[in-house]
């Protein structure tokens, strides 16, 4: 997709579509305004009242021979008052699969100048441009790579335009910087859709190690011959039950004096998840293809992050596994010792997703790091929790879930913060170890996941998790106004390449 930026009036624009935007509450002064400019090309659609400018509704207008585009899309915003840079991401991407469906290839994006608009004060142009531009790039993403026959046709060409030349510079840096932000999280969205008879840790250790050249970080492999002398046994247990052994990924970006001390970020690589002998229910399993959106989020932010130059170091870990029941398989009961020597009792071998995070938690206090972020489709009540709007996010540094919630109300990534009292440490003690994998019941799912990874952070360093099993994946009655089509969403990508801006000096 070619983008560029033009100061250009719109009824210069030349394009298959031409689409304006229009508040509910300005509506009708902005079809008058319109329809002057078009000559009377609107007189219909102003009679029949057809467009109120509510979210998300558009209406297209065909235009006559003696105007440069054949045709004028109008998208509405809904209440001035309420718009969101979230809603307005939406109501772009919304309208841009529209023109999909009409198989359009050039068009041109109206960007409206919101300085006005109370409730998205304090936002600046390069950020709704953002916004915008996002909404577009992100709705362009596909399923179809399988199909035999594909007839998605994404737009080939877009244009963003404004008649006020008084923002060309941040608006321009932001459709090239989120141009970059997105195709890494659409990379991101293609590793998780990705089937796991297609994807094993071996074969994703091989693709992020051919991507990670071209974009500039390195990225080193750990076998199971190397994991085994390491001692990174809950990685080796979970992978025991698979004919795909499991991988360990270091990434490495340096773009800062190497004695600075890096970030890090974790990501669960679970590329199939059975539940393993406590296997889950067949409905729904195929999904479990995407339990490593963790891992992939990860990826993606080391690709946006090395295109982008951040002055900053960032090391990634990746415990990529998949979880399978099998004769060889570890079971309910059995106690592994981590590699930094905490005993587990495995409870249910489908809490793998922590195990493989202890391992690669205690891994990464050798590197005395600035802060360390962990992300992974950790436990299904998260969904009870959120829905699928809102990522859980832990932690034990309040400016880390501070500035972590922030990067998730301007990227729309939102985040909201679970405790992790002490009291409810006990709820995970074990007769016969340390610690076991699961808390009682179904109690506080989703902090019983956190509960166990802070015994494993020891402490050590700034830390937060963020469970993403609640917005990994799209459902269908969410995609249709939304920027991805069902499946995968890349989450993560966008908020860490955020957050960690604030690092780079
Ligand atoms: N990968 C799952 C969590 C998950 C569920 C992600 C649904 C996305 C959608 C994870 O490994 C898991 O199975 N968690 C268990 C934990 C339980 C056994 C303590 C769960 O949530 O049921
Ligand atoms: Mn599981
Ligand atoms: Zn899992």
């Amino acid at each position: 997709m070619k983008t560029k930026f033009e100061v250009k009036k719109i009824k210069d624009m030349r394009a298959d579509v031409v689409a304006s935007v229009a508040f509910e509450d300005e509506a009708s002064q902005k079809l008058q305004w319109l329809n002057t400019l078009f000559k009377g090309s609107l007189d219909t659609l102003i009679e029949t009242n057809d467009f109120k400018g509510t979210l998300n509704s558009t209406s297209m207008v065909y235009l006559g021979p003696d105007h440069k585009s054949k045709r004028l899309m109008i998208i509405g915003l809904g209440k001035s008052k309420e718009i969101t840079l979230e809603k307005l991401r939406n109501a772009y991407a919304v309208a841009a699969k529209k023109m999909n469906s009409l198989k359009l290839s050039v068009s041109a994006f109206e960007i409206p100048d919101l300085s006005q608009v109370k409730s998205i004060t304090g936002r600046n142009h390069y950020e709704i441009m953002q916004a915008i531009s996002e909404g577009i790039f992100l709705s362009q993403y596909n399923l179809k790579k399988y199909h035999t026959k594909n007839d998605f046709q994404p737009l080939s060409e877009v244009i963003f335009f404004t008649d006020s030349p008084k923002y060309t510079k941040e608006a321009s840096d932001a459709v090239r910087d989120s141009r970059i932000i997105c195709d890494a999280a659409i990379m991101a969205r293609d590793l998780e859709n990705e089937p796991s008879n297609l994807l094993t840790p071996d074969k994703f250790a091989e693709v992020v190690k051919k991507s990670s050249s071209k974009a500039g970080y390195s990225v080193t492999v750990f076998d199971e011959k190397k994991l085994a002398q390491l001692n990174m046994n809950c990685i080796l247990s979970v992978g025991k039950g698979s004919k795909n052994p499991p991988r360990f990924l270091i990434l490495q970006y340096f773009g800062a004096n190497k004695s600075e001390k890096p970030v890090i970020l974790v990501g669960k690589g679970v590329t199939f998840d059975s539940g393993g002998i406590s296997i889950k229910p067949s409905q729904g399993m195929g999904d479990m293809k995407m339990d490593m959106g963790g891992a992939a989020a990860v990826v993606g932010t080391f690709e946006a992050v090395a295109r982008l130059k951040y002055k900053m170091n960032l090391i990634g870990l990746i415990p990529a596994v998949e979880n399978m029941p099998d004769g060889g398989s570890y079971k309910p009961g059995d106690v592994i010792k981590s590699y930094g020597g905490i005993t587990i009792e495995v409870d249910n071998t489908d809490a793998e997703g922590r195990l493989i995070l202890a391992d690669a938690l205690e891994y990464a206090a050798n590197y005395k790091p600035k802060a360390v972020i962990d992300i992974c489709t950790l436990t299904g009540a998260a969904i009870i929790c959120f829905g699928h709007l809102l990522a859980g996010l832990m932690g034990n540094d309040k400016d880390l879930i501070k500035k972590i919630f922030e990067a998730g109300e301007l990227t729309g990534e939102r985040v909201w913060e679970l405790p992790l009292y002490d009291e409810y440490d006990k709820l995970m003690n074990s007769e016969i170890a340390d610690i076991k994998n699961t808390g009682v019941g179904r109690q506080a799912g989703t902090i019983m996941g956190g509960i166990f990874l802070k015994k494993f952070t020891k402490g050590k360093y700034s830390w937060a998790h963020l469970d993403i099993a609640s917005v990994g994946f799209s459902p269908a009655e969410l995609a249709a106004e939304y920027q991805t089509p069902q499946g995968a969403t890349g989450f993560g990508v966008r908020l860490f390449t955020e957050l960690l801006k604030s690092y780079s000096k």
